[in-house]
């Protein structure tokens, strides 16, 4: 076993280090020619003109992953992207006809709620898509139509590569479909140079957050942790705060930013860590205001943003890095620090880190 963890302490680790070359392997075949090409998917430009709702189903990072991706979707397809819980959608009589797309999103292609979803998708008339790493898997095999993350064999219960070429998916897809829709005239060269910059992006997350395994000494021992962010933020700080809760047993829980003042504020106190997701210039003023306001109580904050980014660098307690990004997408290198913080924290804690207690790695009972 020593041997299959290539020098690293932990699977995890080891398939975290790995992310810049399972983002590059996802991304590669299928760029051609300076343009995103699915061959695998038999959909014709006048299919993907038909669709009128796009659900995406999932459970745990899948669905995160998802929740990442539908911004990229909308904000290029302008298609409506519902994310819905495979463990729900399956009792909801859903809404589907033949002209929703649904996406189904699973890295080992086995899990019992998501397998499940599909079947009731594709009973109801959809057309189904699923984005998994194992081939041949019950998902791919289901499917109208599979496309596959080139993540490699992933060890570690809690997801970390196959997380982020999932997402890498999501956002290859966008830029495909807005493409055959004609949406994105103009501006191919910019979105494809952006999707490529995602591996060389996750190494210079690495790079710059040297002082990881130091902060996870000062915050190990907390009782709980509260993520926030806004948007895209959002959607990442859900998978950061899983991270954590999965390995580390510590209580993590995401908190829509503009949500803490609904509920969340009042478990604030001395010494309450926050993990402070700005990565969106967009909201980062309105998410620089919860982090005043959840200063101004006591808390101790630690903030994820960009190296040279004053306003937020001045106010946060400590602080984790990213390097310039294009915030559509950003989830795909923005998750990385997150992902590093919840492995050493573990470490700090003593904690099974590839094999938590009570989780496995596919969920093949409902
Ligand atoms: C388990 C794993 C998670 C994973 C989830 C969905 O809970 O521990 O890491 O995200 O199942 O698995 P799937 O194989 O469908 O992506």
């Amino acid at each position: 076993q020593a041997a299959e963890k290539g020098g690293y302490e932990h699977f995890m680790l080891k398939e975290i280090m790995e992310q810049p070359g399972a983002v590059k392997a996802t991304i590669a075949p299928r760029i051609k020619e300076g343009k995103v090409v699915f061959e695998e998917l038999g959909l014709t430009a006048s299919e993907i003109g038909e669709i009128r709702k796009i659900i995406i189903t999932a459970c745990g990072s899948a669905y995160y992953a998802g929740c990442a991706g539908k911004y990229a979707i909308e904000k290029l397809c302008r298609i409506p992207v519902e994310v819905v819980l495979a463990s729900e959608l399956r009792y909801s009589d859903p809404l589907i006809d033949n002209r929703t797309l649904v996406i189904v999103i699973s890295q080992s292609g086995e899990t019992a709620d998501t397998i499940a979803a599909l079947k009731e998708c594709k009973a109801k008339g959809a057309r189904t898509l699923a984005v998994v790493n194992v081939v041949g898997s019950t998902v791919a095999k289901l499917a109208d139509y599979t496309v596959y993350t080139w993540a490699g064999p992933e060890i570690a219960v809690a997801t970390t590569k196959g997380y982020t070429t999932q997402v890498t998916v999501l956002y290859l897809l966008a830029v495909y479909f807005a493409g055959q829709l004609g949406r994105t005239e103009g501006e191919d060269r910019k979105l494809l140079t952006a999707l490529q910059a995602l591996p060389r992006q996750i190494q210079q997350a690495f790079d710059l957050n040297a002082s990881i395994p130091a902060l996870a000494k000062k915050y190990h021992a907390s009782k709980s942790l509260f993520f926030i962010g806004r948007n895209t933020d959002y959607a990442i700080a859900l998978e950061g705060a899983l991270k954590m809760k999965e390995i580390s047993y510590l209580h993590a829980e995401a908190y829509a930013a503009g949500e803490l003042k609904h509920g969340t504020i009042a478990l604030i106190e001395e010494h309450q860590p926050v993990i402070a997701l700005c990565g969106n210039p967009a909201i980062m003023e309105k998410t620089l205001s919860n982090i005043v306001e959840v200063k101004s109580r006591g808390a101790e904050v630690l903030a994820l943003t960009f190296r040279n980014n004053q306003k937020i660098v001045s106010v946060a307690d400590d602080l984790l890095f990213i390097p310039k990004i294009d915030a559509l997408f950003s989830a795909v290198v923005e998750i990385v620090p997150l992902q590093l913080l919840a492995y050493y924290v573990a470490r700090e804690n003593g904690c099974d880190i590839d094999k938590p207690k009570n989780l496995a790695k596919s969920v093949t009972v409902e």
